[in-house]
């Protein structure tokens, strides 16, 4: 089944799909990751993102659909996690269209519910390997070695810009007023499954592929 993953910051969607990926051989679509990787390399796209993310709101809607729209055309037949996307009520009724043209189809929209007050201690606490994208907490899921990825080997652990408290208090608003709409949205739909993410990761795992499977 391919589905939706979302919920606010922080609430593990970025940590249960690589473990669908790993486990289920799924395909993880993260626009997070997708601007993050244009950052880095400075292209035109990153250039524009990053002016958004790093106040912690959305990037316009025009450069995340047609984003999402080309990876989705690529896709040769897995099944597929949108993580980060939709974000908000249009990019979901655009999202429909998409599906639409490319005869492709969601099963579920997972809603992983976190309270706010674990979502900063989660975000405040979270690196990230800056080669090959593992997560980490420093309190709950540390590294081997300080600053060493345990996945890739490389001295490229790193806190992203966003993490820090005054850019999640952005974040959780935007959050707030954009994304949690879609609650309403895909239980209208019939798709919508949600699942608490306070439990621990391989709970929360099962629960994910139980309704999935
Ligand atoms: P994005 O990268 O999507 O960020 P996000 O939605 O804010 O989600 P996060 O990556 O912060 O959290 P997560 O839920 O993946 O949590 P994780 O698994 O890492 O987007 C970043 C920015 O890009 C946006 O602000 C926006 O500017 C832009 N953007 C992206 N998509 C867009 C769109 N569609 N439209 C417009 N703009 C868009 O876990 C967090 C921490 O908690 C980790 O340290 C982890 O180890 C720990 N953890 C995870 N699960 C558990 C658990 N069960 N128990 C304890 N700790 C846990």
């Amino acid at each position: 089944m391919n589905i939706v993953l979302f919920g606010p910051p922080g609430a593990g969607k970025g940590t249960q799909a690589a473990l669908l990926v790993q486990r289920l051989g799924m395909f993880h679509i993260s626009t997070g990751d997708i601007f993050r990787e244009n950052i880095k390399n400075k292209t035109p796209l990153g250039i524009e993102a990053k002016n958004y993310l790093d106040k912690g709101a959305l990037v316009p809607d025009s450069v995340t659909i047609s984003m999402v729209d080309d990876t989705l055309a690529k896709l040769s037949g897995k099944k597929f996690i949108l993580d980060g996307f939709p974000r908000n009520l249009n990019q979901a009724m655009v999202l429909e269209s998409i599906l639409k043209k490319l005869s492709l189809q969601v099963g579920g929209a997972i809603f992983l519910k976190v309270p706010f007050a674990p979502l900063i201690k989660r975000l405040t606490g979270r690196r990230v390997c800056k080669n090959c994208g593992a997560v980490f907490h420093v309190e709950f899921s540390p590294p081997k070695a300080a600053g060493i990825c345990d996945k890739c080997g490389k001295e490229s652990i790193y806190q992203r810009e966003d993490d820090k408290e005054a850019v999640i208090e952005k974040r959780l608003k935007t959050y707030e007023e954009s994304t949690l709409p879609l609650v309403e949205y895909y239980r209208k739909t019939g798709i919508y499954k949600e699942i608490s993410g306070t439990e621990d990761t391989e709970r929360v795992f099962e629960k994910i592929k139980q309704l999935i499977s």
